[in-house]
């Protein structure tokens, strides 16, 4: 027996071009469908807060990143790295909890193919949520908002070198990346769970730092009403690979420079558990409610 994982050894940082995505994603396809059969109608990124979305998935398949081949295992100690199949509210859906981000040291072709993965699936839609900072003076800790765009500040894409013309085009349309149609049954399942959701505009960046207040106000000037370090990537791949995309803010903390205070990782943390479960509601209600959601999903 060969010890050597698929594609050698985990390095993290190694250039993926889209290229050599179809072979990945075959050997992920193969570690998933070696434990369940569970065909995703949606799959769905938590971002942090968002854990006990986890928790409500009926029969869940849990599998540690590090039995995905080419994955790494989650990083830090106490923090959560799987891919979870499973019912949400009688819907079979993929999660992931607890994302690849760029600041890892993730090249952008690894963080973006558990999106990828999705999609071979079977899925069609990806939601995907994440914590962020409030840019727009408006959007306090504790606001939701629904992602009507965004600006990919990262200076980086999943996309380039040689494309992979069997999964997406050279050149992908990014003109509704965000769904209008997945929007609004967003925007319906908080009026019918009684959550306040807004709506606006995502700006990526790589961090890991927090902004100074210099390029929060730069943000604002540039149009967005939230800043965080995740998303962007995924939601270009999805888009690239023919998936629906929409997503959801949590914001956590005022955009630096407002309150005059500093930023903690652990405030975030702190508004994250509060507001993560009001998100949780809306995502559940919003899976309930897809068209055709009660279908079977399993296909052995
Ligand atoms: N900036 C960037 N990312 C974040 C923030 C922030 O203020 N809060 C939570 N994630």
């Amino acid at each position: 027996m060969n010890d050597m994982p698929p594609f050698g050894r985990v390095d993290r940082s190694r250039p993926i071009p889209p290229s050599d995505q179809p072979a990945r994603l075959e050997a992920l396809l193969e570690a998933v469908r070696g434990r369940t059969a569970l065909v995703p109608r949606a799959g769905i990124v938590l971002g942090s807060g968002l854990g006990s979305l986890a928790d409500d998935l009926e029969n869940p398949v849990a599998i540690p990143f590090g039995d995905m081949p080419g994955w790494p295992a989650a990083t830090a100690p106490g923090h959560v790295g799987r891919l979870l199949l499973g019912r949400l509210a009688g819907v079979p859906v993929a999660m992931l909890q607890g994302r690849l981000h760029m600041y890892e040291g993730n090249d952008p072709g690894l963080v973006v193919q558990p999106v990828l993965l999705f999609r071979q699936l079977g899925a069609r839609l990806v939601v995907l949520t994440n914590a962020a900072g409030g840019v727009n003076p408006a959007f306090g800790p504790g606001t939701l908002m629904v992602i009507s765009d965004h600006l990919n500040l990262t200076g980086r894409t999943p996309l380039l070198g040689p494309n992979a013309d069997e999964l997406g085009p050279r050149f992908a349309d990014m003109t509704d990346v965000w769904a209008p149609r997945l929007r609004e049954r967003l925007h319906a399942a908080a009026a019918a769970e009684g959550v306040a959701l807004e709506e606006g505009i995502y700006a990526g960046l790589l961090g890991p730092t927090y902004e100074t207040p210099a390029e929060v106000r730069m943000l604002r000037t540039l149009g967005a009403d939230a800043v965080g370090m995740s998303t962007v990537l995924e939601a270009i791949a999805a888009r690239w690979i023919g998936l629906e995309v929409c997503g959801v803010s949590l914001v956590t903390n005022a955009g630096a420079g407002y309150t005059g205070q500093p930023l903690t990782h652990e405030e975030v943390l702190e508004a994250g558990a509060q507001a993560g479960p009001r998100l949780a509601r809306v995502i559940r209600r919003f899976v309930a409610e897809l068209p055709g959601a009660g279908e079977a999903g399993i296909s052995a």
